[in-house]
C-alpha cells in the first residue's frame, strides 16, 4: 500500500476498526493509554472548552477530552473512516453524558469553523496524512488564538540509533506477527512503511512554525519510541 493515500488509507483503517482497540492494547501492553493521557494532561484541557480530536479513529481521546471538559465543553471527533467512527459512536452511547460529535471528514480540510477550538489533539494521524504540513495548517487554523493543540505519533530515532534498532525489532517482529495472527499482515506492514516518510521531531517543529505555530516543542516519550509535538498559536 502506499503511504499517504487518502483512499488506501481509508480502506486501511475501514478493515482495522474492529480489531484495533484490542491490538493496539496488546502491542502497546495498554500503554498507548498513558500517552494518550499524558498528551491529554500536557494541554490542560478545562471545563466548558470546545475540543477537536482529528484522525480520532476509535475515539479514545475524544472521550477522554469530552471527561475533562465538562461541564458545559464539547467535543468533535473526526476521522476519514466511517467503521472507526462507528465503534466510536457504540463507546460513546454507553456513556451517553459525554459530548461528542463524531464527523466523517479530511483532517487537512476540515470545513470546521476558523478559530472556533480551544484545543485540537491528533493521535498517530499525521503520519497517515497524505500532506502533514496541510494537517498542521489545518490545526492552525482551527485554533483560536492562543488555543493549543497535541500529536502524538511514533517517534522517527535517528536511523543507525540503538531507538531505531529497537523500533524496527518491535515493528517487524512483533508488530507484524501480531497483526497476521488476527489477518492483518499487510494493515501493520504498513506502519513501518507510513515512518519513511514521516518528518523527525525536529522537522516536525519547523513545519508546525511554518503553519503560524507561536511555540513548536517535540519531545520524545519512551525512550525515543514515541513523540510528542505540542503546539500554542
Ligand atoms: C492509527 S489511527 C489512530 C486513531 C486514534 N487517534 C488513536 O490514537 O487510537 C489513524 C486514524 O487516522 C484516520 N485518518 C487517516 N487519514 C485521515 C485524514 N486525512 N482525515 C481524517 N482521518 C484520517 C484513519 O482513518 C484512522 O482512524
Amino acid at each position: 500500500m502506499k503511504p499517504g493515500d487518502p483512499a488506501a488509507v481509508e480502506q486501511l483503517f475501514d478493515a482495522v476498526a474492529p480489531r484495533y482497540d484490542q491490538l493496539n492494547d496488546r502491542l502497546s501492553l495498554g500503554l498507548h493509554r498513558q500517552w494518550k493521557r499524558q498528551l491529554v494532561r500536557s494541554l490542560h484541557p478545562q471545563p466548558g472548552e470546545t475540543w477537536l480530536d482529528l484522525c480520532c479513529g476509535t475515539g479514545d481521546l475524544a472521550l477522554e477530552l469530552a471527561r475533562t471538559v465538562r461541564p458545559g465543553g464539547s467535543v468533535v471527533g473526526l476521522d476519514a473512516a466511517s467503521a472507526p467512527l462507528n465503534v466510536a459512536r457504540r463507546r460513546q452511547s454507553k456513556q451517553p453524558w459525554l459530548a461528542v460529535d463524531w464527523l466523517q471528514g479530511d483532517s487537512m480540510r476540515t470545513g470546521l469553523a476558523s478559530a472556533s477550538a480551544d484545543g485540537v489533539v491528533m493521535a498517530y494521524g499525521l503520519r497517515n496524512l497524505a500532506d502533514p504540513a496541510a494537517g498542521l495548517e489545518e490545526i492552525h487554523r482551527l485554533l483560536r488564538p492562543g488555543g493549543r493543540a497535541g500529536v502524538l505519533d511514533f517517534n522517527r530515532p535517528p536511523v543507525d540509533s540503538a531507538a531505531a534498532a529497537f523500533q524496527r525489532f518491535y515493528l517487524r517482529r512483533l508488530v507484524v506477527p501480531a497483526a497476521a495472527a488476527v489477518g492483518l499482515r499487510e494493515e501493520y506492514a504498513y506502519l513501518e512503511q507510513s515512518l519513511k516518510r514521516f518528518p523527525d521531531g525536529a522537522a516536525q517543529e519547523r513545519l508546525a512554525r511554518a503553519a503560524g505555530f507561536q511555540t513548536a516543542r517535540h519531545c520524545q516519550l519512551v525512550a525515543g519510541q514515541m513523540g510528542l509535538l505540542l503546539l500554542q498559536r
